[in-house]
């Protein structure tokens, strides 16, 4: 699906660019070098390098893991990792299951459904609310800011992104209010208590750490979840045999992350010293933006990288970055791609895409990969 990144590859794997704000940069399309870029801990993302004073509102969304270096990246995603062990996850699956049940449930006898919004969207930002505490009724306010976000930064930063954002801020400080009068045993409490004793986290990094797990907890697999539906309407051979052997589910997540992975580049890192990357010569400040998505179909790495092949074995794909900001929610994600794969499969043997696949409409932006609506018939 990715014909650019194929030329771009071959031709200038490490390509120069202009980025939306004016930015020069690198863009990284071969396997080899986006490994080497996300490894190398010269290559660093405290955010307040790309921002001027001009965007102070956002540096609350950039007080995480996500946009800092060691030693801060290490505290901060300590304080959330405890959440997100694996044993901890697994330990969720039949509650993910019942979640799950509860929106097909309803959904069963239709004709048609909308796959993002009544199955995809709701059930990993269900999750995420669960786990940090925050009101699942809420949902669709949370969807709005960090869409507004996700497009904005990617895209034209318009009044009405900040507009969200400043709501977002206000929401989660009332939110917070409470949580102080009464703490509960969910993962804000837990933040909020690590804040209040003093030197592990800062008020604004409480809000930017929040603010990033609400976000990256249900952008991402929303599209995990209509991505790989997407690959197995394309591929029906794939779908009839994974509907042979569902034992086969996980590994057919990973070549979904793989063939089409819901995260199109990693976030942006800068160059702290001159170096260089593939015969190009970096300076000192320059920005670096890995493509997941062209790495991963680097016929240098992966066989036929245009095939969907749910047979790959030991894929060792990009989709969740690599190094020490490697995704935190992988074995969330992972389960609920799972339990909503299964599910799908089980309860309609027959769905087809409604409209022609050329009608689909992808999101805008440059980080998610995923379209706006999978509207299917289902019988
Ligand atoms: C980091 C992808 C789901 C939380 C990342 C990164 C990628 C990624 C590529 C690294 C970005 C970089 O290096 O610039 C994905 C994909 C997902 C997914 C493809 C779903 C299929 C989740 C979920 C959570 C989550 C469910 C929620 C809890 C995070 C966090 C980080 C991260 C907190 C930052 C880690 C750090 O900087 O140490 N994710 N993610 N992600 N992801 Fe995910």
């Amino acid at each position: 699906p990715y014909p650019a990144y194929s030329q771009l590859r071959e031709m200038d794997p490490v390509h120069q660019v202009r980025f939306p704000d004016g930015q020069l940069g690198w863009l990284v399309t071969r396997y080899e070098d986006a490994v080497e870029v996300l490894k190398d801990p010269r290559f660093i993302k405290d955010i307040s390098k790309l921002y001027d004073g001009s965007m102070d509102q956002m540096s609350v969304f950039t007080q995480n893991m996500l946009f800092s270096d060691p030693p801060d990246h290490k505290r901060l995603r300590g304080l959330a990792q405890k959440a997100f062990t694996p044993k901890l996850i697994a330990g969720m699956r039949n509650h993910i299951q019942e979640i799950a049940d509860g929106l097909l449930d309803p959904l069963s006898d239709r004709s048609s459904i909308n796959l993002i919004d009544e199955f995809a969207f709701p059930l990993p930002i269900i999750v995420i609310c669960e786990i940090l505490g925050v009101p699942v009724e809420d949902r669709d306010k949370f969807r709005l800011w960090s869409n507004s976000l996700i497009e904005g930064t990617s895209g034209e930063i318009g009044a009405s992104m900040f507009d969200h954002m400043n709501q977002f801020i206000q929401y989660l400080g009332q939110w917070f209010a409470k949580v102080r009068e009464h703490p509960g045993d969910d993962l804000i409490s837990q933040l909020i208590a690590a804040e209040e004793e003093g030197d592990r986290l800062t008020e604004k990094e409480l809000y930017g750490v929040v603010s990033l797990l609400i976000i990256a907890g249900h952008e991402t697999t929303v599209n995990l979840i209509g991505n790989t539906i997407l690959a197995l309407l394309e591929f029906p051979e794939q779908q009839n045999l994974l509907r042979e052997h569902p034992e086969m589910i996980p590994q057919a997540l990973e070549e979904s992350l793989r063939y089409n992975g819901p995260v199109e580049f990693s976030t942006s890192r800068w160059a702290s010293e001159a170096l260089e990357l593939n015969g190009k010569q970096i300076r000192p400040g320059d920005l670096v933006v890995v493509s997941l998505n062209a790495a991963n179909h680097d016929p240098a790495k992966f066989k036929n990288p245009e095939l969907f092949d749910i047979t790959r074995e030991k894929s060792p794909h990009l989709a969740f970055g690599m190094g020490i900001h490697f995704c935190l929610g992988a074995p969330l994600a992972r389960l609920e791609g799972e339990i909503a794969i299964a599910s799908l499969l089980e309860r309609f043997p027959d769905m087809q895409l409604n409209i022609d696949k050329s009608e689909l409409e992808w999101r805008p932006g440059m980080i998610v990969r995923g379209v706006k609506e999978i509207p299917l018939s289902i019988q």
